[in-house]
């Protein structure tokens, strides 16, 4: 899909995170997806995880149906299970992330040589379909070689490393993903990026040259609770005053 300048793809699933505290329906990540397309999202992810700890099927079928004009990214485990249920859904791009049962977040980009035959099967199975794949890859020279190999359209770089490196180590792993986007380039790979980006740390990102999209979660859903609070205060203590005449 041609998108101007560059695509901010949002992660709603920490909304469906705070709905699974509770095991009701609020927050419900259909609204969050809405209000973050009428904030400008040009596209939503949600990751449909082999364990539904927080997104599951409803929210994914029901999430096809709302997100019409903007890109709707499934994050998956590159298992049959998975590409199953994408066939069936049809989101516009799927990115293949590495899944291990108890970890807080997707902690390192795919193994891309080492399961090299599963998400090739995969890219395979998914294009035929007419979905994009993107990988989830470190910004290494091994898994861009690897990752172009798959048949993939494009890699997502893991920013991580560079999100969580200390004053000391941040320039050099910025460059590292610098590097890593021109070898993208040069292997023919559309790239994007994500995973840790911030309000403070996405600017040196996002003005890297030959970046396609940025792909961004966490840091946005803890802001909206935050500057959502006040708000939502001042509704509630009104109703307690109103019923107390
Ligand atoms: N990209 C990928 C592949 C991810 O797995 C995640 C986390 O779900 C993100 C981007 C977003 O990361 P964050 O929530 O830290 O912004």
């Amino acid at each position: 899909m041609e998108m101007p300048g560059i695509v901010l793809g949002v992660n709603v699933d920490h909304v469906a995170t705070l709905r699974q505290a509770r095991g009701g329906t609020e927050p419900d990540p259909l609204m969050g997806a809405t209000l973050a397309i009428l904030g400008g999202a040009d596209g939503i992810t949600i990751h449909l995880r082999e364990d539904r700890r927080h997104i599951n099927d409803r929210d994914l079928k029901l999430m096809r149906e709302l997100v019409s004009g903007v890109e709707l990214n499934l994050e998956m485990a590159p298992v049959k299970e998975m590409v199953k249920i994408a066939l069936s859904v049809k989101p516009e791009m799927c990115t293949l992330v590495p899944e291990k049962r108890r970890e807080l977040t997707t902690e390192g980009g795919v193994d891309v040589k080492g399961e090299f035959k599963s998400l090739s099967e995969a890219v395979k199975k998914l294009n035929g379909g007419g979905i994009g794949v993107s990988l989830f890859i470190d910004p290494d020279k091994g898994s861009m070689e690897w990752a172009a190999k798959t048949g993939a359209q494009m890699v997502e770089l893991h920013t991580g490393y560079y999100a969580n490196a200390g004053q000391r180590d941040r320039q050099k792993e910025l460059e590292r993903v610098r590097a890593a986007i021109s070898l993208a380039g040069s292997a023919g790979l559309l790239v994007n990026a994500g995973h840790g980006l911030n309000y403070s740390n996405v600017q040196p990102v996002a003005a890297l040259p030959g970046l396609r999209g940025l792909y961004i979660g966490h840091s946005i859903v803890a802001r909206a609770v935050l500057s959502g609070m006040k708000e939502a205060v001042s509704q509630m203590k009104a109703l307690i005053l109103e019923a107390r005449g």
